[in-house]
């Protein structure tokens, strides 16, 4: 077992930049943790085991724990986060990796890693989520959602009282929905290409569901699988290209949102802590084997987001067409879930209205490059 070294000692000795907009974060933490009441008590005194704990997601998974420690729980949560820092080294891993009930791991879960100490959850949240990333990644891309999820279920299977175990799908599963799916249940089958540029990410992550299904038939494995729609915020890296981070970056900077498309496709944009609760409910909450949707039903289109951040920054929206040939093939058009399922089995809503999350989102984004 390797443990934080190599190339993230550097970063983390750097400098304090850790503790940089955490103001944010721990509220966001504290939202979460609000979000979820007591259905969080299953994990007191427990060890979580979180792939992809470094990255936005499954950092902010992370938070809610070490958030739960100070306020909730008197037998603390402890939390294993394993990670390559494939998509590099985040701003926040000092705060992490400087909590007691934290041990970090630097490693590849697509690879041969061991795990020595025992744990009772397992979150699945390692992955090449940014479709910039991925096109440049495509091998890594599909490795992790497959090879990587099937060795996590190993070692989850491995444990003697597991009690739960989460993958992070996503919603690219359903493609490019017909629009009599929108907005998309989980029964939709997908419109999805297997050989377009982004299917090392959507087909993967179909497989990986697919697995999922599988060890709940085969060995009555306790996992769900959630399919989160476009969650932003405080944490996501502002270099990772995908919309929101590219606008707060510019907002933060002061120079024009640059739009690569015509802004009329649409996404549903879901907070991070309203997300994270989600996800926590469909870990502790949701039946076996199930998939569900997380995010937040108000669909916008990207314009639309332009606007609000320029609203919110006052920076100008324009327009360019992106260097990569490939930024808008097979991009969805439209993408909105239906969170009926969400809300019925696990109690699940969305609170924060998009202007606030975006409110939220630039302050930490302006104290990030403030730094
Ligand atoms: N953010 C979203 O809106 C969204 C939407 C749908 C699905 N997802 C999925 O949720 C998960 C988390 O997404 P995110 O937004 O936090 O992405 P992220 O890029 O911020 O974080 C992913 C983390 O996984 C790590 N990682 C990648 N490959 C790894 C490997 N082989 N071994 C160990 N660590 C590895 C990366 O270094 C990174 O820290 C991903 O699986 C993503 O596909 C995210």
């Amino acid at each position: 077992m390797s443990t934080l070294q190599d190339n993230t000692t550097a970063a983390t000795n750097s400098s304090a930049v850790g503790q940089i907009g955490q103001d944010v974060l721990l509220e966001d933490a504290a939202r979460a943790a609000a979000a979820l009441g007591d259905v969080a008590d299953a994990l007191e005194g427990r060890t979580v085991l979180v792939s992809g704990g470094a990255g936005f997601l499954g950092a902010a998974m992370v938070d809610v724990l070490i958030h739960l420690n100070r306020t909730r729980f008197s037998r603390p949560v402890r939390a294993i986060v394993v990670d390559n820092f494939v998509t590099g080294v985040p701003a926040r891993l000092q705060a992490l990796a400087e909590d007691a009930h934290v041990e970090m791991i630097n490693a590849d879960v697509s690879r041969d890693f061991q795990i020595e100490t025992p744990f009772h959850y397992a979150i699945h949240a390692a992955g090449i989520a940014s479709p910039i990333i991925y096109r440049a990644k495509p091998l890594q891309t599909a490795d992790v959602n497959v090879w990587g999820l099937r060795r996590m279920l190993e070692l989850a299977r491995a444990q003697s009282d597991l009690q739960g175990f989460l993958f992070f799908s996503t919603s690219e599963i359903y493609g490019d929905p017909d629009p009599a799916s929108i907005p998309t249940r989980e029964d939709y089958r997908g419109f999805v290409s297997c050989t377009g540029p982004r299917a090392c990410y959507d087909e993967s992550k179909r497989f990986g569901e697919t697995l999922a299904v599988v060890y709940h038939q085969e060995f009555g494995f306790p996992i769900r699988s959630v399919r989160p729609f476009n969650v932003f915020g405080a944490g996501q890296r502002l270099d990772d290209g995908r919309i929101i981070p590219d606008l707060m970056s510019a907002a933060a900077r002061n120079t024009p949102l640059v739009l690569h498309s015509d802004g009329r496709a649409t996404r549903s944009f879901c907070y991070i802590s309203d997300a994270t609760a989600g996800f926590y409910r469909a870990l502790l909450k949701g039946r076996p084997g199930e998939a569900y949707n997380i995010g937040n039903e108000h669909e916008v289109s990207i314009r639309e987001v332009a606007d609000i951040v320029a609203k919110l920054s006052g920076t100008p929206v324009t327009f360019e067409s992106s260097q990569d040939p490939h930024y808008l093939t097979d991009n969805p058009q439209r993408r909105c879930p239906d969170l009926t399922k969400s809300r019925t089995d696990l109690e699940y809503m969305a609170h924060t209205p998009l202007h606030e999350g975006l409110g939220r989102t630039l302050k930490w984004a302006r104290e990030v490059l403030a730094r």
